[in-house]
């Protein structure tokens, strides 16, 4: 586990496969059983796999190339009295369960986030900011460029900003 936690990477490159319906159930289950403050479980999720939908969905970010190339993209749902924190962990969850099916996934943001709320049908006060594309891992799945992380001495203060 601690490992694939380091290896876990964005992938934005994926096969034609489509997800199973056993993969699929194995990816909201993980979705489902994420931590959330006070256990309030304020978020939902929609699953995209209608290729027209999936196109409405592309307009609505800057940088939606996992999501041209997925067969499946998971729009992470802010409920009214939810917080933003909570779908990070939702959206973490899902990628490293993915990853442990064997399963490829990239987040993307939805930057236009009231044409988002219009295309999915989100009702007043509900959110969607964020969505992770998903699909099987093929040939030329590297990494993007992006990768590579900060030195941990630059990263790490003890006991206070700087120290
Ligand atoms: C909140 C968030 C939003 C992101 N949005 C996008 C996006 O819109 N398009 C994209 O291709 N990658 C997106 N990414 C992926 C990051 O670019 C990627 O995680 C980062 O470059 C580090 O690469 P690595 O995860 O492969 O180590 C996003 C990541 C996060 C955490």
């Amino acid at each position: 586990m601690y490992d694939e936690i380091l290896a876990l990477r964005a992938i934005r490159q994926f096969s034609d496969e489509p997800i199973s319906d056993e993969d699929r159930l194995r990816l909201l289950e993980a979705l489902r059983w994420t931590g959330s403050s006070k256990n309030r479980q304020a978020w939902s999720w929609i699953v995209v796999t209608d290729p027209d939908q999936r196109q409405r969905l592309i307009g609505c970010g800057d940088f939606m190339t996992p999501v041209e190339r997925a067969p499946m993209a998971i729009v992470l749902v802010q409920e009214e009295s939810g917080y933003e924190f909570d779908t990070g962990r939702l959206a973490q969850n899902l990628m490293l369960a993915a990853d442990a099916i064997g399963l490829a996934t990239c987040p993307v943001t939805l930057h236009r986030e009231s044409m988002a709320a219009d295309v999915l049908g989100l009702p007043e006060g509900v959110r969607a900011r964020y969505a992770v594309a998903v699909g099987h891992p093929t040939v030329g799945s590297e990494p993007g460029r992006m990768g590579g992380r900060k030195p941990l001495e630059t990263l790490t203060h003890e006991d206070r900003y700087g120290g």
